[in-house]
């Protein structure tokens, strides 16, 4: 209020300033208005003691917006409520790979009543749901489904209705989908060259359970290599691969079998940004093709179900092995777009939706209901 009066009195000397009659007419001028102004005031300030003057920014409310300790505090807190399948990372990673530093991101389950949100994984959550985070639930929070496994690879845990908010998974109607993005270059790159080729085809698998849907790539494969030579890797054969040779070995052959575990829509996992990312031709299994044209450019990838049996799909990759030009043609959206290497150790696994839920959830505060979950994720 102090504030208000200083302002009428620097008026009142703006005024005087600018009359140029009598001295003393001067002063009565000076006198009246300053009355005038006074009982203005005053009648303003008496006669309605319940209307509360407009507010005002106080000073301690700047200091809060422009102090920096404070602006960290003021970052949205999301709470890890278990680490998906134990693999622990240190949460600055966010910002090192993805610049993401938006959210105040914790394990520490005493933050749980101030925490804006709060991550719960799927596969983490009992038969019986007795280790969600307790009751009461704090206005504010909202939860966050994390799961990345597809339908097939779900279980149905049965009480999941009107608990969360938002769902984070690899589903593009997702709430925060998760996923590794080609990104677009304006000024092209003109000097892409294909790494050096010593094999033909080849196909890290790691995961070799049929209970998890892998027949259908299984009973492709071994079509596929009665008609050309394919060259495994991984845990589920002999020859184990080193996380550092991941890149180095894709990169070494012309063509990747980048086969889904199962066919979902949406279900398109790193196992197509490898030899994106590494300068492979991606030869894919998984939704149909326009699906995959979603996400990556339809000249970069060869689709399965683009011919009619393995015996085809066989002759046709042998043809572009001696094409030297045709071959090339599969690179030719890398003068437009840029591929990111994903993280590939296995403990890496949840690093990429975490981050992406930090972002998320600071730059959208929004009140949401996932009411039915698997009626969405199953139908
Ligand atoms: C979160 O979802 C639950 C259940 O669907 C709902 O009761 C709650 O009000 C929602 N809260 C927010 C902040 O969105």
């Amino acid at each position: 209020m102090g504030d208000q009066k200083s302002d009428f009195i620097s008026l009142i000397r703006l005024k005087m300033s600018n009359t140029n009659g009598p001295s003393l007419f001067r002063l009565g001028v000076i006198v009246t208005m300053a009355g005038v102004i006074s009982l203005g005031v005053m009648f303003f300030w008496f006669s309605s003691p319940n209307k509360c003057p407009p507010p005002v920014f106080r000073p301690h409310q700047y200091s809060q917006i422009s102090s920096l300790s404070d602006k960290a505090e003021e970052k949205p807190i999301l709470l890890l409520w278990v680490w998906p399948e134990n693999y622990r990372f240190d949460f600055s990673v966010c910002k090192k790979f993805y610049n993401i530093d938006n959210c105040q991101l914790t394990d520490d389950r005493a933050l749980y009543s101030s925490a804006d949100n709060v991550i719960v994984y799927h596969r983490n959550i009992q038969w019986d749901l007795s280790n969600l985070p307790p009751s009461p639930r704090p206005p504010f929070q909202r939860w966050l489904w994390l799961h990345l496994e597809s339908p097939t690879n779900t279980k149905r845990i049965p009480g999941l209705e009107n608990l969360f908010n938002l769902t984070l998974s690899y589903r593009q109607d997702a709430d925060i989908p998760v996923r590794m993005r080609l990104m677009t270059r304006k000024k092209p790159n003109e000097d892409f060259i294909i790494p050096k080729k010593d094999k033909l085809v080849c196909w890290i698998v790691s995961n070799d359970d049929p209970s998890t849907g892998v027949d259908t790539r299984n009973v492709f494969y071994r079509e596929l290599s009665k008609y050309i030579k394919v060259t495994l890797f991984g845990k589920a054969y002999s020859g184990f691969l080193n996380y550092d040779d991941y890149y180095p070995t894709l990169a070494s052959c012309k063509f990747y079998l980048a086969f889904e575990n199962s066919i979902h829509k949406d279900y398109i996992t790193e196992k197509i940004n490898g030899p994106l990312a590494a300068g492979t031709v991606p030869v894919v299994l998984g939704p149909p093709r326009r699906n995959y044209e979603n996400f990556v450019p339809a000249e970069s990838f060869i689709h399965v179900n683009d011919f009619p049996d393995a015996k085809s799909l066989a002759k046709y990759l042998l043809y572009l092995d001696k094409d030297k030009d045709a071959y090339r043609k599969y690179f030719n959206w890398r003068k437009h777009l840029t591929p990111s290497p994903h993280l590939i150790l296995q403990t890496q696994e949840f690093i990429l939706a975490i981050c992406t839920a930090c972002d998320y959830t600071a730059r959208h505060r929004q009140y949401k209901e996932a009411h039915d979950l698997y009626e969405w994720y199953f139908n």
